[in-house]
């Protein structure tokens, strides 16, 4: 938390995107036989599996277990997540019509939601737990192809052909991920993060013109609980001064770009996070080390504070869970103070 804030830290703290999940066998053992969007409703479950890392690895936070699409199943769109696939929407968003199908988003439509966390921060004591929602540009994408896509070609032809009702889809789905956010900082979570994890598709000016103002929509809205916002997409190297504008406390920055550049083009005040390739942690452990040297130097270059340490994107499911474990111990030796 005192990252997030810039202040000085006995340590650089860590955490990985996707840190609970399919890298852990003690994960692929209490999901067996239960689908991904059941084992999001489950409480006790998910209060398992969001702890599972933070035993294991001692990172310095927990990220509560469930999916960017949970929003859009819990207001009864018609969804499904498919092992290996990905979401999948029956009936894509296309239509001013269609868009009555997104209606606001009650705290009593996510009951299970406030429960997890509540168990949740009972169980973590000191150890924060972040919260987090998709951005709207990402599950408009989802809700426009109707699944995962490389090219986003619907998405941009909405975006592009048909502006006011690309606005009020975003529109739409910034009040439904603003009620998400506000549900799990009431029910305790310490920091959230926002998921633009497809943005990066974007040119800096469409992103200002088509997306910015739903993503500041969001951050506006919760403001006001004074819990730290972290912002995240993939190859948002272009983007990241103006996601950081959006209102944004701390930046997540992929592989891509170094973070003394990140700092250049996000400016003072706040911090940052990342970025270590996710597939360096394939390579021998020297050559890990090495890796993460360079992230930690090109951290410390900005100003020695401000910098949380994490992968440029989400743990890998192939990845050794022990190679993750003494990358924490590393990084928390390498920056003691
Ligand atoms: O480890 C796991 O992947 C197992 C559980 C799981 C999650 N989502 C957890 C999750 C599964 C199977 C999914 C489905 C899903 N949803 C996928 C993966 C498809 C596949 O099989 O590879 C994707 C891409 C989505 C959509 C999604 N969910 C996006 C784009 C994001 C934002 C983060 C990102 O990866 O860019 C999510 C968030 C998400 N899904 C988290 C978790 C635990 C976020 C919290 C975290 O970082 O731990």
């Amino acid at each position: 938390m005192r990252a997030c804030r810039s202040e000085p830290v006995p340590h650089t703290p860590v955490w990985f995107m996707r840190q609970a999940g399919r890298s852990l066998p003690e994960y692929l053992k209490v999901r067996d036989g239960i689908p991904m969007l059941d084992s999001c409703m489950r409480p006790e479950l998910v209060k398992e599996i969001t702890l599972q890392p933070v035993r294991r690895h001692k990172v310095d936070a927990a990220i509560y277990f469930s999916d960017i699409v949970v929003p859009l199943k819990a207001i009864g769109l018609d969804l499904d997540i498919k092992p290996g696939v990905g979401p999948v929407v029956a009936d894509p968003i296309r239509s001013r019509a269609d868009l009555e199908r997104l209606r606001p988003l009650e705290p009593a439509d996510v009951p299970y939601v406030t429960e997890a966390i509540g168990l949740l921060v009972a169980e973590l004591g000191a150890t924060p737990l972040i919260g987090f929602a998709g951005a709207p540009f990402t599950l408009a994408s989802y809700l426009v192809e109707g699944g995962p896509s490389k090219n986003h070609e619907r998405t941009k032809a909405m975006m592009y052909g048909e502006p006011e009702l690309w606005a009020a889809l975003l529109d739409r789905l910034a009040d439904i991920t603003a009620a998400f956010l506000k549900v799990q900082i009431e029910a305790g979570a310490s920091a959230v993060q926002l998921f633009d994890s497809w943005v990066g598709a974007l040119a800096p000016y469409d992103y200002r013109r088509s997306v910015m103002p739903a993503s500041s929509k969001v951050f506006d809205a919760v403001a006001g609980y004074g819990v730290p916002r972290i912002h995240f997409g993939v190859g948002t190297g272009e983007l990241l001064g103006l996601m950081g504008e959006a209102g944004a406390d701390v930046v997540g920055v992929d592989w891509r770009v170094p973070l003394d550049e990140a700092r250049r083009r996000v400016g003072a005040g706040k911090a940052l996070q990342g970025n270590l390739d996710p597939a360096v942690l394939f390579a021998p452990e020297e050559a890990v080390r090495a890796k993460t040297g360079e992230v930690l130097a090109a951290a410390e270059r900005l100003s020695g504070t401000g910098h949380i340490f994490n992968l440029g994107h989400g743990v890998l499911p192939t990845t050794d869970p022990d190679a993750l474990t003494r990358l924490v111990a590393h990084v928390h030796e390498a920056t003691a103070r």
